[in-house]
């Protein structure tokens, strides 16, 4: 008997996002762990997530941590933080595999960071509306200004790979606009796309400005998680990556190229629900 390809990633790592963005978090987690497997799924058929109502986020994740499990992943990074917002605690409820999400480590990483005071969020619409930051921000640290911005194009425009396009700076500087006003002295990168974006970021902000992101964080954390569970691949292996889009793009093997500073290798078309 043969076993099909999809279906003997057994000691694999699952990770999820709307599209590519996740890929942030793989890379961090291949920096860390260059052992581990790991099962990529990007639902890039229902992309974005940001812009659907909470229920629809919830159904989205249910079906993407199905099919990360039933190829026999043995934790799951949830690396989209509109998915994590809406859905983690549901999630962590329903499955008894570990399931990490982008947020927890996103406010560690903020809190981390020396005397910031004025914290700006750029995300989703969805994570903007949860609140899961500003409010994990002010349970965690009191007296901190927090000013949250809803970026709803970005993402389209990331997965359009316009990245250097002027239409995303002239986009760019319009969300800026309030938080350069309000004295940001960090901002928060809360969509795990938004990491392809620093340098432009870097060009329109203030230099004082601190840029922090989940996903050097969100590796650590799993990393400590795996230890605990005695789940880290301990051996001197390279660890593999496999690709599996709802919907297949022309656009992207490239940005999955500039994502992971390497190439994807081959991609797969996943069928949910199947
Ligand atoms: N990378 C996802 C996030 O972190 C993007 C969500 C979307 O598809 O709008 O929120």
């Amino acid at each position: 008997m043969f076993a099909t390809v999809a279906a003997v990633n057994v000691s694999s790592l699952g990770f999820f996002d709307s599209g590519v963005g996740g890929l942030t978090v793989v890379r961090a987690v291949q920096e860390l762990m260059p052992a581990e497997d790991i099962l990529y799924l990007g639902d890039t058929a229902r992309l974005p997530y940001g812009s659907k109502s909470p229920e629809t986020i919830r159904q989205f994740a249910g079906e993407d941590v199905r099919f990360l499990i039933s190829r026999g992943v043995k934790a799951i990074v949830v690396a989209c933080n509109t998915a994590t917002a809406h859905a983690l605690p549901q999630l962590q409820e329903r499955y008894r595999i570990p399931i990490l999400g982008v947020i927890e480590p996103g406010v560690e990483a903020v809190l981390a960071c020396e005397n910031a005071e004025r914290v700006g969020i750029i995300a989703t619409r969805g994570t903007i509306r949860s609140h899961a930051y500003q409010h994990a921000l002010a349970l965690r640290r009191t007296g901190l200004m927090i000013h949250g911005q809803a970026t709803p194009l970005l993402v389209p425009l990331i997965e359009e790979n316009w990245i250097e396009h002027p239409a995303t700076r002239a986009v760019l500087k319009t969300y800026l606009e309030p938080l350069i006003e309000k004295g940001i002295d960090t901002l928060m990168l809360a969509c795990t796309h938004y990491p392809l974006l620093i340098p432009v970021l870097r060009e329109l902000l203030p230099a004082d400005v601190r840029l922090v992101d989940s996903a050097t964080t969100c590796a650590e954390h799993l990393k400590k998680e795996l230890t605990r569970l005695n789940l880290l691949e301990t051996t001197a292996r390279e660890g593999k990556l496999e690709i599996h889009l709802t919907d297949l793009s022309e656009e992207f093997e490239a940005l999955a190229r500039q994502f992971l500073k390497k190439s994807p290798g081959r991609i797969h078309r996943a069928v949910l629900g199947g």
